[in-house]
């Protein structure tokens, strides 16, 4: 009666979590499973939707409004220091319903089931989305680990002819969730060439990019900016849900090679989401606002600075460069996100079910999405308990 592919996904993450801890989390538990920023929301957000209200009655374009995407190709060009005219307003930009459909979807975009035993490459450990998008458009996941250690992004440069001449599609996560490490401009150009050379699409989710610590992650547009400005073979996904604290809002973007986006449009005017009218003038107002970006981002900077405080050099600690997630060695993941809750209440996820192999397995994801206090409260209590 169901889709077998199906059968070779493992539960959600957030579901193995649930049935590891005997149940669901509780009103007084500290929730540090899931990557969901707690920070408060910018105030225009509230205020646009209701100026916007009247358009609660549109269906809304699948491309959004000319405004949204003009705001988009404003940000991407000050913060990845584009060329103007490289990315096109009407061609090269869709609004996505958050990036996690957009990711899945891409792969259905991409993959014809069947044929040549097609692969997608992708990190490990990963995002979980990333492996559901690949086994449900009939392709088989080709896990890659870190390319300098197991806390670092992979180079898939170092793959042999024999796997890269059947890959179609390739996943990097920068800033990585969950690692937190980041690819540097040159691993950017080399696997983007190697796209280019082997022909198949190099998806870059960059949707924790302006999380950082101490230096701006690289883009892959502005890699494709010093590569001759063609953004051939390549898609970016960025996303509202980290960036302004608003993961409710259900609002990110694609942007990259124009071949790609007609495509991927054209599969989404059936299947996808299109966003509302009233939150893409939102989306478009928190695009063109930084301020409550910096200081999102000295919020978690302030967060990193207690996690070093009170974990210090313990649990092979390091400060992540990009995003909001500790990636902490304690020994075994599994037994270490019990004993957590058990003894402190704490929800944590095991690296386990965010990996293949064993790559994760002595890891938990410690996301530090609540204010301040909370989470000095939480590392106080994590230490302890560990
Ligand atoms: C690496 C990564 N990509 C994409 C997403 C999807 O975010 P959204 O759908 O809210 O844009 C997430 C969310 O946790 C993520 O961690």
């Amino acid at each position: 009666m169901f889709n077998a592919q199906l059968d070779q996904l493992t539960d959600y993450p957030f579901q193995r979590l649930t049935d590891l801890l005997g149940g669901p989390a509780t009103p007084d538990s500290l929730v540090m499973s899931i990557g969901e920023p707690q920070h408060r929301p910018p105030a225009l957000v509230a205020q646009v939707l209701a100026e916007q209200a009247g358009t609660w009655g549109k269906y809304p374009p699948a491309n959004g409004s000319p405004d949204f995407r003009a705001a988009v190709v404003e940000w991407l060009n000050r913060r990845f220091t584009l060329p103007a005219g490289m990315v096109d307003r009407d061609r090269a930009v869709l609004p996505v319903a958050g990036t996690r459909e957009a990711l899945y979807l891409i792969a259905q975009t991409v993959i014809t089931p069947g044929q040549g035993k097609p692969l997608v490459l992708l990190p490990n450990p990963f995002y979980q989305v990333y492996v559901g998008a690949a086994v449900m458009a009939g392709a088989e996941p080709y896990f890659v680990p870190g390319h300098d250690g197991p806390v670092s992004v992979p180079d898939f440069t170092t793959l042999p002819d024999d796997v890269l001449s059947r890959v179609k599609l390739a996943y990097l996560c920068s800033p990585a969730n969950p690692q937190g490490s980041v690819a540097d401009m040159d691993l950017l150009i080399r696997n983007i060439e190697l796209a280019r050379r082997w022909n198949f699409v190099l998806c870059v989710d960059e949707c924790y990019s302006e999380i950082w610590d101490r230096a701006e992650p690289a883009g892959a547009l502005t890699a494709c900016a010093q590569l001759g400005g063609a953004m051939d073979n390549v898609m970016v996904f960025h996303s509202l849900s980290k960036r302004s604290s608003v993961p409710g809002l259900r609002s990110g973007f694609v942007a990259g090679d124009v071949a790609l986006m007609a495509a991927f449009a054209r599969l989404r005017s059936y299947g996808g989401a299109a966003t509302p009218m009233p939150i893409l003038a939102a989306a478009a107002a928190l695009w063109r606002d930084e301020d409550h970006v910096r200081e999102n981002r000295d919020l978690y900077r302030a967060k990193l600075d207690l996690a070093e405080r009170k974990l210090g050099n313990r649990f092979g600690f390091t400060r992540p460069a990009g995003g909001f997630f500790l990636w902490l060695d304690v020994g075994d993941g599994e037994k270490a996100a019990l004993e957590l809750w058990n003894k402190a209440k704490i929800r944590v996820l095991p690296g386990k079910y965010l990996s293949r192999g064993d790559v994760g397995d002595r890891y938990i994801r410690v996301a530090l999405v609540h204010d301040l206090e909370t989470t000095e409260r939480a590392l106080t209590l994590m230490a302890q308990t560990l």
